[in-house]
């Protein structure tokens, strides 16, 4: 097991590369599988949910072959099984997009029940809907979930929830299938969008992606031969933001898209926080003084993002004044805020609010990750706090950020990363 030693507090300033998004790269390398060919994914991140995707991949008998750190050929030609591993499956939360993909190329699927960060119920009674109304029978039963059809049929789908998962699921199984499938009630997010370029740059049919609305006229087949372009990582560039705030610094991110963050900005220009964005894909967040309160309710894209919350509350709760945060998502994603407290901050969580009394400062603690973002969060809190953090469990935050003690280190950080017995 591996720790992080943080000493603190750090003044971050300096520029970071925002690399490729998470949840877009975990849904585009099982999308792959349906290409009957070869494609090539450009700007994918080097974390443990991309690592583990690809060697599902492999045990499915796709090449998977990398071409540089962030650039992945795989060769989707042959699939010679339908069942994915499922101490691998059980990881990681994105596993469930092999049963979208693999219902559409092999009319058949069979999957462990999907991990993922423990944050609440996490139902996929939505994606089985979908893939029940384009002809397919679900079966969840022994932690497994089997899927079967004989062929699929465009139809139109009603989400009963605005959810990620759920879209970019129904869409892959609808890429192949036969006649029109038109799914309402959409989630937006820029990796939902990503998803359909890339399965549209390998030859599929996809209207709307961004919409509440997405139209999928069903292809006989994805060629490939093509290759795409992971978008950048939203999460990861908000993360880098709310670091500049918590530390009073002065960072710039590169390669990040503006319009992805405007939930956060104004935010963080709520804070005290000065914004400038740059023409090259940049942007610049500095501040020399302490946060001003700012009350924050996480909903899906475009208002502000589940994932950026934990994150943000630590900014909130060494602001000047009471702030408070509805998450509106996820039932259990205050768990973070005992850890803050332990630091000295004063935050009373009930439900689906938490209440920041913000504090001056906050002091070094022993903490532990409950789960990525919370990670991520007590990683920036213990940059920002006097003193020696030693953060646990950092295997989570190893899921979703690249090469992330490197990249604050480059910002002034002092952050060591060191084996523990367990
Ligand atoms: N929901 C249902 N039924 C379903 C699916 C979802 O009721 O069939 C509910 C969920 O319980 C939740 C809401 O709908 O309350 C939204 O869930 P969604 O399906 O959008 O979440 P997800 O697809 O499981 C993805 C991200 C999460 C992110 C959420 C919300 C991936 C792999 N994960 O999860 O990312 O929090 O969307 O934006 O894309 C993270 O990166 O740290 C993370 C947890």
């Amino acid at each position: 097991m591996e720790k992080f030693i943080i000493e603190g507090p750090t003044r971050l300033c300096g520029d970071v590369n925002i690399s490729g998004a998470k949840n877009a790269a975990v849904a585009i390398i099982p999308a792959a599988l349906l290409v009957e060919g070869i494609c090539t994914i450009e700007n994918v991140p080097q974390i443990s949910d991309v690592k583990i995707s690809c060697e599902i991949l492999k045990e499915l008998g796709v090449k998977v072959e990398w071409l540089t750190p962030n650039t992945i050929r795989l060769d989707t030609t042959h699939i010679n099984s339908t069942t994915a591993p499922i101490d691998m499956t059980s990881k990681f939360r994105a596993s469930y997009y092999l049963i979208g993909s693999l219902l559409s190329r092999c009319h058949s699927a069979e999957v462990g029940s999907p991990g993922g960060c423990k944050i609440g119920a996490r139902p996929i009674d939505q994606h089985i809907k979908g893939f029940e109304a384009l002809g397919a029978t679900v079966t969840v039963a022994n932690g497994r979930i089997s899927a079967k059809a004989d062929k699929l049929v465009g139809t139109s789908i009603y989400l009963d929830t605005v959810s990620v998962g759920a879209t970019i699921n129904v869409m892959l199984a609808a890429v192949l299938a036969e006649g029109t499938t038109t799914i309402d009630n959409c989630a937006k997010e820029p990796h939902v969008v990503d998803v359909a370029n890339f399965l549209n740059t390998m030859g599929a049919d996809i209207r709307g992606a961004g919409t509440d609305l997405i139209k999928i006229n069903g292809v006989k087949e994805l060629k490939g031969n093509g290759t795409y372009s992971v978008v950048p990582d939203q999460i990861e560039a908000g993360t880098y933001l709310l670091a500049a705030m918590a530390t009073k610094g002065d960072v710039t991110i590169h390669n990040c898209i503006s319009k992805h963050l405007e939930s956060l900005t104004s935010k963080i220009e709520e804070m005290g926080g000065h914004v400038e964005e740059l023409p090259d894909d940049s942007i610049r967040v500095w501040t020399d003084e302490r946060a001003k309160k700012c009350n924050i309710k996480t909903l899906p894209y475009p208002v502000f993002p589940t994932d950026l919350q934990p994150q943000a509350g630590v900014v909130l709760a060494l602001a000047d004044g009471t702030s408070i945060l509805n998450e509106n998502i996820w039932e259990s994603r205050f768990q973070y805020t005992e850890e803050l407290n332990k630091m000295g901050a004063h935050i009373t969580a009930q439900g689906k609010t938490a209440v920041f009394e913000g504090v001056e400062s906050l002091s070094g603690a022993p903490v532990s990750a409950s789960d990525l973002r919370a990670g991520a969060a007590l990683l920036i809190a213990g940059m920002a706090a006097n003193g020696k953090t030693e953060l646990s469990n950092i295997a989570l935050i190893d899921r979703g950020y690249e090469c992330i003690e490197e990249k604050f280190t480059k910002l002034g950080a002092k952050i060591k990363r060191v084996d523990v017995e367990e």
